[in-house]
């Protein structure tokens, strides 16, 4: 069984990518709902929700962990592989390198949480991958847990998104990197305001790819799927349908349950 958390609803992008890349694969996903959003918290707290979730998801059975969370990744990502040294896991970082190397302008932004806008691992991220490109860092506080509400049509979420992006337009940037598991489900708002100016990056369908390398035994099953949260999990079933990801709900192997991670 492959274990992939985050915060909350946006690791769901993630799950999906990987549902559709291991069919056969076994997969529970945990939202950590009691404490989302996880992008302005401090640092200790971020990283002792991740190894509690990760020591959870090891007990019950997981061979495999997929932290779907940016966020949770720059915070803690290293220490979860050292706790679990026999679990392969996979981390989620932004897209800056596919950006870096496909820009046409030489500019190109990452919008993230505050946790992971000012990060050291976003930063390395940025040195080792985008020298010869300027980044503009953009931290949208609010938006993940404008997603969590599922109010994605809502006009004014698209005017809060339009006002973040636009001067990024303006100033030449023609890839917007999604440094959020959450900024998935904004695609729409973000590709309006973009119009043919900017290329969303997502790196779901790479994460999928890189579990898919990884597994091993993990990907053997029976193509079930789990859902927890630790707070109101029966959100996560209503969501998937919202969310574009009703084909999960075929896969779920029981209703959501609560998780005490
Ligand atoms: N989905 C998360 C990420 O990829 C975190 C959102 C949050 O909890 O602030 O960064």
């Amino acid at each position: 069984m492959i274990g992939i958390f985050d915060s909350g609803l946006g690791g769901l992008s993630v799950l999906a990518a990987v549902a559709r890349a291991l069919p056969a694969a076994d997969l529970a996903y945990l939202a950590d709902t009691a404490h989302v959003p996880y992008g302005g918290r401090p640092d200790g707290f971020i990283r002792d929700r991740v190894l509690a979730i990760g020591d959870h998801m090891v007990a019950a059975g997981c061979r495999m962990l997929v932290v779907a969370c940016n966020t949770a990744t720059a915070a803690a990502v290293n220490e979860l592989r050292r706790r679990h040294a026999g679990v392969p896991v996979v981390g989620v970082e932004p897209g800056v390198k596919p950006a870096a190397a496909s820009t046409r302008s030489g500019h190109i932004a990452v919008l993230a949480t505050e946790f992971t806008a000012r990060s050291e691992r976003l930063a390395r991220l940025i040195r080792d991958h985008a020298g010869h490109v300027r980044v503009h860092v953009e931290a949208c506080p609010g938006w993940a847990t404008r997603v969590e509400t599922l109010h994605l049509a809502d006009p004014e979420l698209a005017a809060e998104v339009a006002a973040r992006v636009a001067p990024l337009l303006d100033r030449g940037v023609d890839r917007l990197v999604l440094g959020c598991t959450h900024y998935s489900f904004l695609a729409g708002p973000l590709a309006a305001v973009a119009g043919g100016r900017a290329e969303l990056v997502d790196v779901a369908e790479a994460v999928a790819r890189q579990v898919v390398r990884l597994a091993g035994e993990a990907a053997r099953g029976r193509g079930n799927l789990e859902l927890s949260a630790t707070a109101r999990p029966e959100r996560l079933a209503a969501a998937l349908p919202v969310l574009g990801l009703g084909a999960l709900a075929a896969r779920l192997s029981r209703p959501p349950a609560l998780a005490r991670a």
